[in-house]
């Protein structure tokens, strides 16, 4: 690879040839080269001449591309005219890509329907919320509830699988792609009133449950429910659930279209865009072979446990393993500041995700496009058509993959550790923060990084997902708990498991309500404990906590505990500040036969929050993986097939020398180490 490296353009092309020779003496495999880790590149053969293909494959080839992803833009090209289906020209490409032993995942083309279809079917367009009609010239301009347009989809779904669908160099498919806009029109209100209709069955019960009296609300007959831009909580979660339900709906159009015709081997999935919350994804993914999303930085650099994290969140929609769809060769072109990654970074933050669970790492995109929205963007290939500087380092991440394939093979993240995401609970707290600066996923971080810097591994999952398995569940800003989640928690704790509430956790029932028990709600009885009072923070006057967990100063958000049962105990306890926190108890713990339930009501500082996280896993039995890793250095742990692999990753500035637990095999460079030295963004892989 290195000689590789050193040779230039020029040579490297004509250095392909050779190595195809070689091949095309050989027959095609029967079934594509699918190695356990995958690295793919987003490819867009209709913008380009068919004579250059070749050429570009050649070079994907040479770096060590196993996929492309094709065709989730194309339906201009697809079906040029309504009915006139032209699939010969993806065949040719599909067939080509085989020949340079690539794979192809398919996209359904349906994230950009063409112009003929907006101007015959206009009904097909979505309306934004301001009431303007979307229109044809960007894309994602299409209703996701219209039947005209759910009817276009399936017919060129359709249409797409009875042509690929046993294809042996298909390996999946890609349904739309990052689903996103919903739609205001008079049809989808009346949409969204029908399924409020067969939800709430009568508008008594609606009005009880939403409280309607309030403001004058009450709603006397169904096709007076608006669609909300804010207003009554119940209404606002409602819609926010019905748009869930109608992406769900959406993509099991074009799944059914697709499986009644392919392979079940040519697994099926979708891009989503991790934290992105207009919808609940743990709806949304259910009907999907596996979950993928895009993974982009935008300004600045890779925060290796806030993208790690999102990597989690998406392993936890199927709770198995997952693909990173998209990627940024380097830099994006729709941030403020649209910043190349430094050298190293994109071959670092690869392995990030193979640390947590991917299975795939693909580039967006192959080379720019010579006109359209994104000229700008990072690419592998330039405009010319041959390689920019990112392209060898994508090489070193597709040879590392290659070489380190079979160990990571049959391998996952297997946690001791969930920490539970919850979309109501985020729309909730994200309509009423209280204190502007209140961020969900900023509160979740605060648990996420001291706990997964001494595990290496934290399951992301919904609070109804199965817990028994895991030691310790932490649930931070689990502001809306509803009667199953509630039954989950306490069955689990009951079993043994050690329950960590956080800030917010448990104020609202399933209809976005204030529960009556107070904070958390129906937990308030096995917690023996409430909060009396939550407190929003002016940042200019901090309320200094001390405790078990040492002491800090909390900025944001404070909640008061007490109704103390006997047997709660107190762990840390708010100083002097605005005389209603002077001395009150700011976490507690409860034992509860086996298990425990603690509730953290102050904010973790890095340095609380480092200490809470080692009484956590002291509470729950849980030996920290590596205690004491150098500051910058990343940890993450793949184990299975009696194999347990650890992903380590320097994202500080000077080298950093990391002594291991005991002699491991060095799958990257070979022998034995029982030390290694990694420079910034060096990678190992240790088995
Ligand atoms: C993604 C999208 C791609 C491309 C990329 C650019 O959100 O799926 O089609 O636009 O962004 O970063």
């Amino acid at each position: 690879m290195i000689c590789k490296r050193l040779l230039s353009v020029a040579a490297l092309v004509c250095f392909l040839p050779a190595g195809l020779i070689a091949h095309a003496q050989a027959p095609l495999p029967p079934e594509p080269r699918t190695p356990p880790l995958l690295l793919g590149a987003a490819w867009y053969p209709e913008q380009w001449p068919e004579s250059r293909w070749d050429a570009d494959l050649s070079l994907m080839e040479a770096a060590h591309i196993h996929f492309v992803r094709v065709g989730e833009f194309a339906w201009s090209t697809l079906e040029p005219s309504e009915g006139d289906y032209q699939l010969d020209w993806l065949d040719r490409a599909i067939r080509l890509a085989e020949k340079h032993h690539i794979a192809v995942v398919l996209g359904t083309p349906t994230a950009a329907p063409p112009a003929w279809l907006t101007q015959k079917y206009p009904e097909t367009l979505r309306t934004l919320a301001d009431g303007r009609k979307d229109e044809h010239g960007n894309r994602q301009q299409f209703d996701w509830s219209d039947p005209k347009y759910r009817e276009l989809c399936r017919i060129i779904a359709t249409k797409m699988a009875e042509r690929f669908g046993h294809d042996p160099n298909v390996i999946g498919w890609q349904i739309d792609n990052e689903y996103a806009n919903e739609s205001y029109g008079p049809a989808d209100r009346t949409r969204f009133q029908q399924w409020l209709k067969a939800k709430y069955k009568t508008l008594d019960n609606l009005n009880a449950r939403w409280t309607t009296a309030y403001w004058s609300e009450t709603y006397q007959s169904w096709d007076q429910i608006p669609i909300p831009q804010s207003g009554n909580p119940g209404l606002m979660l409602n819609w926010r659930q019905f748009i869930s339900d109608t992406w769900r709906s959406y993509q099991k159009n074009q799944l059914d279209a697709i499986r009644a015709h392919a392979d079940p081997r040519q697994r099926i999935t979708t891009n989503m865009m991790g934290w992105f919350d207009r919808y609940d994804h743990y709806t949304v993914s259910q009907d999907l072979d596996f979950a993928s999303w895009d993974d982009y930085i935008g300004s600045g650099h890779i925060d290796p446990a806030r993208n790690g994290a999102t990597h989690d969140l998406t392993r936890g929609f199927l709770r198995k393993n997952f693909w990173v769809m998209e990627t940024q060769p380097g830099m994006v072109n729709w941030s403020a500041d649209n910043n190349m990654l430094n050298k190293g970074e994109v071959h670092a933050m690869a392995w990030n995700a193979i640390g947590h669970g991917s299975e795939a790492v693909e580039y967006w995109q192959w080379r720019s496009d010579l006109n359209g929205q994104e000229e700008y963007h990072g690419t592998l290939v330039g405009p010319d058509g041959t390689p920019v500087p990112v392209y060898y380092e994508v090489q070193q991440v597709g040879a590392d993959f290659d070489k380190a394939g079979p160990a990571l093979a049959g391998t996952t993240v297997d946690s001791q550790v969930a920490i539970l995401n919850d979309y109501p609970s985020r729309w909730a707290i994200g309509w009423q923060r209280h204190n502007k600066a209140f961020d969900p996923i900023d509160s979740l971080m605060t648990y996420y990084r001291p706990l997964h810097s001494l595990t290496g591994s934290i399951d992301i999952v919904a609070d109804t997902a199965p817990l028994s398995r895991y030691k310790l569940v932490v649930a931070p800003a689990l502001n809306l708990l509803t009667p199953a989640a509630a039954k989950n928690l306490e069955a689990y704790v009951r079993g043994g498991g050690h329950l960590v509430l956080g800030q917010r956790s448990g104020m609202k029932n399933e209809d976005n309500g204030l529960n009556p028990e107070r904070q958390p709600g129906p937990l308030v009885d096995m917690l023996g404990a409430r909060v009396e009072q939550f407190y929003a923070l002016l940042p200019s006057v901090p309320v200094p906590v001390s405790g078990d967990w040492g002491s800090g100063e909390d900025t944001l958000w404070v909640e008061q505990l007490g109704s103390l049962k006997p047997d709660t105990q107190v762990l840390m306890r708010y100083g002097k500040s605005n005389g209603w926190l002077d001395n009150q108890p700011a976490a507690v713990t409860r034992k509860v036969g086996q298990g425990s339930i603690t509730y953290i009501g102050m904010e973790l500082s890095p340095e609380t929050g480092a200490k809470a996280a080692q009484w956590m896993l002291n509470q729950a039995g849980i030996e920290p993986t590596m205690p004491n890793l150098p500051e910058g250095v990343d940890l993450a742990v793949r184990t299975g097939e009696g194999k347990r692999i650890l992903i380590l990753t320097n994202y500080a500035a000077e080298p950093r020398t990391i002594k291991l637990p005991k002699p491991m095999e060095n799958i990257l460079e070979g022998g034995t180490v029982d030390s290694i030295t990694l420079p910034q963004y060096g990678v190992a892989v240790l088995k």
